[in-house]
């Protein structure tokens, strides 16, 4: 199984209920899956991010709580200029917030310096992006392999084998991303993402540059990685349907959470937006 297992044995992998889906052989680690024992995959508390000062004060974050069970698919959904990007950049250790704590695998990322952030980055988050942002001058299999050799780790080949077989492009290795389509490009970014293990995957509109059908592709394979592969996403969309795949989906507005559904339909997502995008200007609930 590809999944690796130098990890803490406490993680507890949620073998999810579709373990019969193209990432399963049934080579699962940990124990079953708990509720109580198990840490968040990545945890905010009370994070907060100005931008400017004075009468300038924009506050793009007020004051954000949540907690993120490993193997959980997330949706962060909001009207622009809602937070969502700096939400995702505070999240995922890009950005810092001026006030709160971020814990990413239990550990307090907030206070880590450049330097640390930088390989916690490497190696224990993926990042899927709008744009594929996969380097043209290496090989499909080299880009998949790029966050292990960024990280100084060992260039796990069989590993990046295995991953672009279960995303449909096992044929695919020796090929540069010029040679493939958007959706091909975007599924070599999901191998590549899930290579290192991370504890999150952070997903920016992922299917922004995708036709419907190809992005249903897309967002299948990111709902298998969390099924079968117990891979937590974290995905930022405009999309309602996007946001469909997804166990819950959160909504942003003003820079606060205000609104939240499990088992997100695309129709309640889309009228939750409507109600949103209706809100006054600034009016943070
Ligand atoms: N670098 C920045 N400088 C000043 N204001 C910013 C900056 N980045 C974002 N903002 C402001 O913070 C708020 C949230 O922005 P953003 O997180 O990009 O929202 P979204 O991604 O939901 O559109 C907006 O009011 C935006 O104008
Ligand atoms: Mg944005």
């Amino acid at each position: 199984m590809a999944r690796r297992h130098d990890r803490p044995s406490t993680e507890p992998y949620a073998a999810g209920p579709h373990a019969a889906g193209p990432y399963a052989t049934g080579a699962y680690g940990g124990g079953p899956y708990t509720e109580q024992g198990a840490r968040p995959a990545i945890e905010l508390r009370g994070v907060r991010r100005t931008y400017g000062r004075g009468a300038e004060t924009v506050h793009a974050l007020r004051g954000i709580d949540l907690a993120l069970a490993r193997g959980t698919f997330t949706a962060v959904m909001g009207p622009s200029g809602s937070g969502k990007s700096t939400f995702l950049q505070c999240a995922a250790g890009l950005d810092k917030p001026d006030q709160g704590e971020i814990r990413l695998g239990g550990e307090d990322i907030t206070r880590l310096s450049e330097d640390r952030l930088t390989k916690l980055r490497r190696s224990r988050i993926g990042f899927i992006f709008q744009s594929f942002n996969l380097l043209p001058s290496l090989t499909v299999e080299q880009n998949v392999l790029l966050p292990q050799r960024l990280a100084g780790e060992r260039q796990d080949r069989a590993r990046a084998r295995e991953l672009l077989a279960q995303v449909g492009l096992g044929e695919h290795a020796k090929r540069r991303p010029g040679q493939l389509s958007g959706g091909q490009q975007q599924r070599v970014a999901i191998a590549r993402a899930l290579i290192t293990d991370p504890d999150v995957v952070f997903a920016d509109e992922p299917t922004g540059a995708l036709d419907t059908r190809t992005a249903h592709e897309v967002l299948g394979l990111l709902r298998r990685a969390v099924d079968d592969l117990g891979a937590t996403v974290v995905m930022v969309t405009h999309d309602p349907v996007a946001a469909s795949f997804a166990d819950r989906a959160l909504f942003l507005a003003g820079g606060a959470l205000v609104d939240e559904l499990h088992h997100p339909q695309a129709q309640a997502v889309a009228d939750r937006m409507v109600s949103l995008t209706a809100r006054p200007v600034g009016v943070a609930a």
